[in-house]
Order: C-alpha cells, then sequence, then structure tokens
C-alpha cells in the first residue's frame, strides 16, 4: 500500500533554494516512535541513519516512589495525561510535521496491559489519521537493538538485558531472530534493587529521594563496605543461565530486620549500615549477573554461535546504568575475548529514541510494517525469540572463578 515509502529512501525534485533548477535529492525516512510500556512516556523522531531529530519524555517515577511502588491504573492515568504533549514535543522539536513522516512506530508488547493501551490507542488514531503505516515494537527486542544506532555492531552478538521488568540473556541472530539463553525465574533486577531501596527506606535519605531504588543503591554503595555484610550469590549450584533474585531479597530483608532490631530503629528510620547493606547487595547481584553471563558466553563459544572477530556483549535496561554491574561485566567480557558495549545510560532506560530506532531497523529490511492496522493488539506477555533454555541447562558448563575486584 505504501510502496515508495518503504523499499528505500524516498526520491524527490525539490525546487533549489539559489537558483530556479530543480534538484533530484534523496529526503531520508523519518520515523516516529513511542513508548508506554511501564512508567516512562517517550516519542522521538529519528532519521534513517540514527540522528534524533526531536525527543521528549515523561518519567512517572517520583509519583511511583511517593506511592511505593507501580500501581498501573496511576501509570495509566500519567500516560494519558502526557502523551499528546509528549508526542506533539518530539514532532515540534523535530520540525517535521506528521505528513512527512515515514512510519510510526509504538512498544505493543511487553509491558504493563493499562500503560501499552494508551500508547496503542494514540498511535493508532494518530496512523489512521495521517495516513502513515505503523510498526508494533517489541519493547526487549528495542532495548537489544538500540546499541546498533550508535555502533556498527553486526549480527549475532550477545545481549544481556536487565531492567525493572525483565533479565535476560539472548543471542541476537537478526533483528526480529533472538536465541534466549536465561532469564529470571522470578522478579528482575531492577525490581530486587527497587525494593531492597524501599525496605531500607532510602527514599528517606536526603541524597536518594529522587532516585529509582537502582540509583540509591549504587550512590549509597559507593561509600559502603560490601565486606560487612555476606549475602549468598544465589543459584551458584545451577549450572545454567537463568538467573534468580527473590532469594537475595529475602536474605537482605533478614539482615534488615535483624539490624533494625540490634540498632532499636523502627521501620521508615534510616540504618547506620545503609551504606554496607547497598554495597553487599550491589556486589552480590553483580556477581550473580556476572557469573550467569561468564556462562552464557562459554555456551555460545562452545557452540559456534559468536563470530571469530569482534565477538560482542551488549548490556542495555536500566540497571545497566549501574557503573559498579558494568565493570563487573568488564572482568569478564575481558576474561573470554569479548568486546562490551552499553549504550549511555539515558538510552539504557525507557525511552521513545529506542522504540524509533527498532522501527528504522524495520523499515530498512521490510519487516512487520503494517498499512492495515484493525488487527493490531498488545500482549502484557510476550517472550523474547527462541527459547534454548533447556540447552543450556543440558551444557551444565562450569565457569572457572574469576576474582570480581571493582575500585568504588
Ligand atoms: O529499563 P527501565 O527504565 O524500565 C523497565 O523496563 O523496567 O529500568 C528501570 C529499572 C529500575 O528498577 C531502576 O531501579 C533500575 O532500572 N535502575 C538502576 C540504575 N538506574 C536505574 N539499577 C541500578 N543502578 C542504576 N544506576
Ligand atoms: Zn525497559
Amino acid at each position: 500500500m505504501f510502496p515508495c515509502v518503504l523499499n528505500g529512501p524516498v526520491r524527490c525534485w525539490m525546487k533549489h533554494s539559489t537558483s530556479n533548477v530543480r534538484a533530484f535529492t534523496v529526503r531520508p525516512r523519518l520515523v516516529l516512535g513511542i513508548e508506554t510500556s511501564c512508567d516512562e512516556t517517550g516519542a522521538a523522531v529519528l532519521d534513517e541513519t540514527g540522528i534524533i531529530l526531536g525527543e521528549s519524555l515523561h518519567s512517572q517515577k517520583q509519583t511511583h516512589l511517593d506511592m511505593g511502588g507501580i500501581i498501573p491504573p496511576v501509570a495509566q492515568r500519567l500516560h494519558k495525561e502526557n502523551i499528546y504533549r509528549v508526542v506533539q514535543e518530539a514532532l515540534d522539536r523535530s520540525g517535521i510535521e506528521p505528513n512527512e513522516l515515514t512510519a510510526v512506530a509504538t512498544t505493543v508488547k511487553p509491558g504493563l496491559s493499562l500503560s501499552l493501551g494508551i500508547g496503542l490507542d494514540f498511535s493508532l488514531k494518530f496512523v489512521r489519521l495521517h495516513e502513515k503505516p505503523f510498526i508494533p515494537i517489541h519493547h526487549m527486542e528495542a532495548h537489544a537493538l538500540t546499541v546498533r544506532m550508535l555502533h556498527p555492531v553486526d549480527f549475532p552478538f550477545l545481549v544481556l538485558l536487565v531492567s525493572g521488568g525483565h533479565t535476560l540473556l539472548a543471542l541476537a541472530k537478526g533483528i526480529d531472530e533472538f536465541l534466549l539463553l536465561g532469564q529470571t525465574l522470578d522478579v528482575a533486577a531492577g525490581d530486587s534493587l527497587d525494593k531492597i531501596a524501599r525496605r531500607l527506606s532510602l527514599r528517606n535519605h536526603p541524597e536518594c529521594s529522587t532516585l529509582s531504588g537502582g540509583q540509591a543503591i549504587e550512590l549509597l554503595g559507593k561509600e559502603g563496605d560490601r565486606r560487612a555484610f555476606h549475602f549468598k550469590t544465589p543459584m551458584g549450584q545451577i549450572y545454567d543461565c537463568n538467573f534468580s533474585f527473590a532469594g537475595l531479597q529475602n536474605q537482605v530483608t533478614m539482615a534488615i530486620k535483624k539490624k533494625e532490631k540490634e540498632e532499636g530503629v523502627e521501620t521508615g528510620q534510616l540504618l547506620s549500615c545503609v551504606k554496607d547493606i547497598a554495597a553487599a547487595s550491589q556486589h552480590t547481584i553483580a556477581s550473580h549477573i556476572a557469573k550467569r553471563t561468564h556462562r552464557a558466553i562459554l555456551f555460545c563459544k562452545s557452540k559456534g554461535l559468536l563470530p571469530q572477530h569482534n565477538p560482542t556483549l551488549v548490556v542495555s535496561g536500566g540497571v545497566a546504568c549501574n557503573e559498579y554491574i558494568r565493570q563487573t561485566l568488564k572482568i569478564v567480557t575481558d576474561a573470554t575475548g569479548l568486546h562490551l558495549l552499553c549504550p549511555p545510560s539515558k538510552l539504557c532506560t525507557d525511552n521513545g529514541v529506542m522504540i524509533a530506532w527498532n522501527g528504522i531497523e524495520r523499515l530498512k529490511q521490510g519487516k512487520g510494517i503494517m498499512s492495515h492496522t484493525e488487527e493490531v493488539k498488545y500482549e502484557p506477555k510476550a517472550p523474547l525469540g527462541l527459547d534454548i533454555t533447556s540447552e543450556v541447562n543440558d551444557a551444565a558448563i562450569k565457569v572457572p572463578p574469576l576474582k570480581l575486584r571493582i575500585n568504588s
């Protein structure tokens, strides 16, 4: 239905600015990306080279911090209140009119139903009004591919996605082709950092009141002694690439309760040892992530799944902002000869740019572009790629010990 738009950059005759000669120019394709899968309302306009022409982001973080967690109807209301303004701002900043867009890309899976619904409803109305093609986006694929906007990373590459909703390891073989090597069996790394921070009442800490749980733990952990508490690294005897954080969260809660009793501190007040608990929790989470990632690298190498030249580990998602975790992973990639790449922090957390970029990648390959949108639905649960976790488990690779000494 949109052949000239979809097969390549739009070629058009334009009037030359200084003379009256008509010149043949190539107009790059432009995608508007819209993200509302969780608690950020994001929009961005990108051209096909990855240049961000305009973007806007409304974060609900402070509201959810104040309420002690994400409450889906509240997230939905905030998306509803902000989506029009956020999209308009991204368009205004880009100087692009809706009729100049090549397509609109929007997160439709996975995520909170109530949040996804707002982005999808808005986008469908927008594409119908402006008669534009629609590109439905998988949120985790978008996190995985963001790096390609900034670095020429060829497929296949290994990707670790660590966020508030997900923790997984996958081999990216193509823009829509992934092998799932491992994932969390209970809560995600970011969720457990958020809950530990909440249990430590870090919102009442003068330096942490506006920070997400993960950011607060990272900040306080810098001045803490991680050896003051010993938490057991999860799943030490299970030789696969899955993750688990619920048990660790429980260990930390028990240690907090014990200290509260010793110090006579009520829930809501700050313990004297918050920095040490933050440092020890962060270290244990980092070690767990590093060990599973190390095994994933060895598995991929043993199966010849990574290229000989420049094999790469990409790390993204909100928790990938954490410098301590990045440094821990660097020890693993240095030991195994991989190249480590993380997008800058603002592109690791949820945003509209990564969705627009995924739209560009799809547009370039002509994949998943819809001119009829009647059937489009959002999907709160959506696995990433082909699940080969049992194959990883069968390989039962033992990971050689690595000294994870980080200078904080
Ligand atoms: O990717 P994201 O923005 O949203 C989801 O898709 O979940 O990730 C948000 C998560 C939160 O759990 C937050 O605590 C965590 O990322 N996070 C961090 C840091 N910054 C954000 N975790 C550890 N260290 C950080 N610096
Ligand atoms: Zn995310």
